[in-house]
C-alpha cells in the first residue's frame, strides 16, 4: 500500500470501510456496497435546488440549454457549488498546472506513438447511468453508485465519477485514445480531496496478428504492452524513478493493476489500468480484438510536481497562483505566497440513522464553499442508550487572505444551523 503524500488519510481512511474516492482505488471493490455501511437517498434538501448562473453550457461543441440539464427531480444532490464547476475545465488552460501535464502527457504520447491516439477533451461530464455504470460492468449494488457517493442530477443522470464513462461508446469508432475531462465525486475534506477533479483515460486495441507475431497469447501481450507504456510515461514525467506494479480490482479491468512510484520517500500511487474486459470489447462491436485501458488522477500528480500543497489552490483565480505557471511548462515549482495560519472549531452532534460524512462535508462546503480546509472526526463514542456523538474538528483557512474571528464565528454559526436542519441531527 503506497504511503500519503500529504496526509495520512490520502489513499485510504483508517478510520471507515471506504477508500478514499479520490483515489484511483474506488473501484477496488470486491466486497458489495452494504447498506449499512452508506445512506443510499440523497441528501435531504429542504430548499428546492436552484440552478446557477450561467444560462447555458457549451460542452462537447454541444450547447447545451440550463433547462435540459437542470431537472427539478427529487433525487438530484448536486448543490450550486459543484454545478458552477461545470464548463471550466481547468484541463483545457495551458497555463495552469491541470492543462500543462494534460499537454506533458500528450507530448508523451505523441513522441512514442506519433498519430495513434485520438485526443478528446470536451466531452460533456453529465453521462447517464449507464455510460457512469452499466457499460464498463460496474455491479449493480457497488458502493460507487449510491448517492453518498455520485451526485445524480435525476435517477438516470449522473455527473461522470470517472472519465471510464466514455471508455465504451468511443470503443465503437476509434482503437487508441485519451480522454481528458472533469470528474466529481462526493466526498470528504482535506488537502488532498475536494469533489471535482480531472482524469485522463487512456485505452488502446490490438488485433490477434500482432499477439501472433509476439507469440504471446491476447491477454499477456496487452499487460505486457500496457506495462511498457505506462513506465515509459512514468519517466517521462518524473525522470528515473523507481516503481512496482500492485495487482488490484477494478469491474472494468482484468487482470487490474496500480503503478506507484518512490517518490520523496514515499510509494505514491500514479494510476489504475488493466486490460479490459472482453464483455466490454464484445458490446462494442470488437470481440475478435484485446485492449488495456488506465486512469490516471491529474491533480494527484500535479501536486506532486509542481509542488502544490492544497488541493483547493487549482480553483484559485488569485494572480500570486495563476501566475506562476505562465511559462505553461513541466519544471515549475510552485512556491507558496502565503501561509495564513488555519483555525479551528469544533462540533458535537447526535447522529442518526442516515448520517455519513460525505453529507456532513457537502453542508460544509456549502456554508463555507473553499475557505474549509479539513473536516475531521476526532470523537466518536456510543452511549448506554445506544445513541452515537460524533465531533468533528472543521479547519477554516484561507488561501488568499487571513480570515477575522467574526468571519469564521459567523461561518461556524451558520454551518452549524444547516447541518443541525439539513442533516437533522442533535447539536450538543
Ligand atoms: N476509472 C478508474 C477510477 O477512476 C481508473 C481506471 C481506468 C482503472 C481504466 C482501470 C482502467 O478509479
Amino acid at each position: 500500500m503506497a504511503t500519503s503524500l500529504a496526509n495520512t488519510t490520502f489513499f485510504s481512511k483508517t478510520c471507515s470501510l471506504f477508500i478514499h474516492t479520490n483515489s484511483l482505488k474506488r473501484f477496488a471493490f470486491r466486497v458489495p456496497f452494504s447498506s449499512t455501511s452508506t445512506s443510499t437517498s440523497p441528501l435531504p434538501l429542504k430548499k428546492k435546488w436552484r440552478p446557477p448562473a450561467a444560462s447555458a453550457l457549451e460542452l462537447g461543441g454541444v450547447k447545451m440549454a440550463k433547462d435540459d440539464i437542470v431537472r427539478d427531480d427529487p433525487t438530484n444532490n448536486v448543490p450550486d457549488t459543484i454545478f458552477t464547476k461545470l464548463g471550466m475545465q481547468l484541463h483545457k488552460r495551458n497555463q495552469h498546472p491541470i492543462g500543462i501535464l494534460k499537454n506533458a502527457i500528450y507530448e508523451y504520447f505523441d513522441s512514442n506513438y506519433p498519430n495513434k491516439f485520438n485526443k478528446f477533451d470536451d466531452l460533456c461530464p453529465i453521462v447517464s447511468v449507464k455510460q457512469n455504470f452499466d457499460d464498463v460492468l460496474v455491479p449493480a449494488d457497488h458502493v460507487s453508485r449510491s448517492y453518498n457517493d455520485t451526485y445524480y442530477v435525476d435517477s438516470q443522470t449522473v455527473l461522470r465519477c470517472h472519465t471510464s464513462a466514455h471508455q465504451a461508446e468511443l470503443l465503437k469508432e476509434h482503437n487508441h485514445f485519451l480522454v481528458t475531462g472533469d470528474v466529481y465525486r462526493r466526498d470528504s475534506i482535506d488537502s488532498t480531496h475536494y469533489p471535482v477533479f480531472h482524469q485522463m483515460e487512456g485505452v488502446s486495441i490490438f488485433y490477434p496478428d500482432e499477439w501472433g507475431a509476439a507469440g504471446l497469447d491476447a491477454t499477456e501481450y496487452a499487460a505486457k504492452d500496457l506495462k511498457r507504456c505506462l513506465e515509459g510515461l512514468a519517466r517521462h514525467l518524473f525522470g528515473a524513478v523507481e516503481m512496482r506494479w500492485v495487482d488490484t480490482y477494478f469491474p472494468f479491468t482484468n487482470p487490474s493493476y496500480e503503478l506507484e512510484i518512490f517518490f520523496k520517500e514515499n510509494w505514491l500511487e500514479v494510476l489504475g489500468c488493466g486490460v479490459t474486459e472482453q464483455e466490454i470489447l464484445k458490446r462494442s462491436g470488437k470481440s475478435n480484438n484485446v485492449a488495456w485501458a488506465f486512469g490516471l488522477g491529474l491533480e494527484r500528480l500535479a501536486m506532486v510536481l509542481f509542488d502544490i500543497p492544497d488541493i483547493r489552490l487549482f480553483w484559485s483565480s488569485d494572480e500570486r497562483f495563476t501566475s506562476q505557471f505562465l511559462q505553461g511548462q513541466l519544471g515549475i515549482k510552485f512556491k507558496p505566497f502565503s501561509k495564513y495560519p488555519p483555525c479551528y472549531k469544533d462540533m458535537s452532534f447526535w447522529i442518526n440513522e442516515s448520517f455519513t460524512e460525505n453529507n456532513l462535508c457537502e453542508v460544509v462546503r456549502g456554508v463555507a464553499g473553499d475557505l474549509v480546509e479539513e473536516v475531521r472526526l476526532i470523537d466518536n463514542f456510543t452511549n448506554e442508550k445506544g445513541m452515537t456523538s460524533h465531533c468533528y474538528r472543521i479547519a477554516y483557512r484561507s488561501m488568499e487572505c487571513s480570515l477575522t474571528d467574526e468571519e469564521i464565528n459567523e461561518l461556524q454559526w451558520n454551518v452549524r444551523e444547516q447541518v443541525q436542519s439539513k442533516l437533522n441531527v442533535v447539536l450538543r
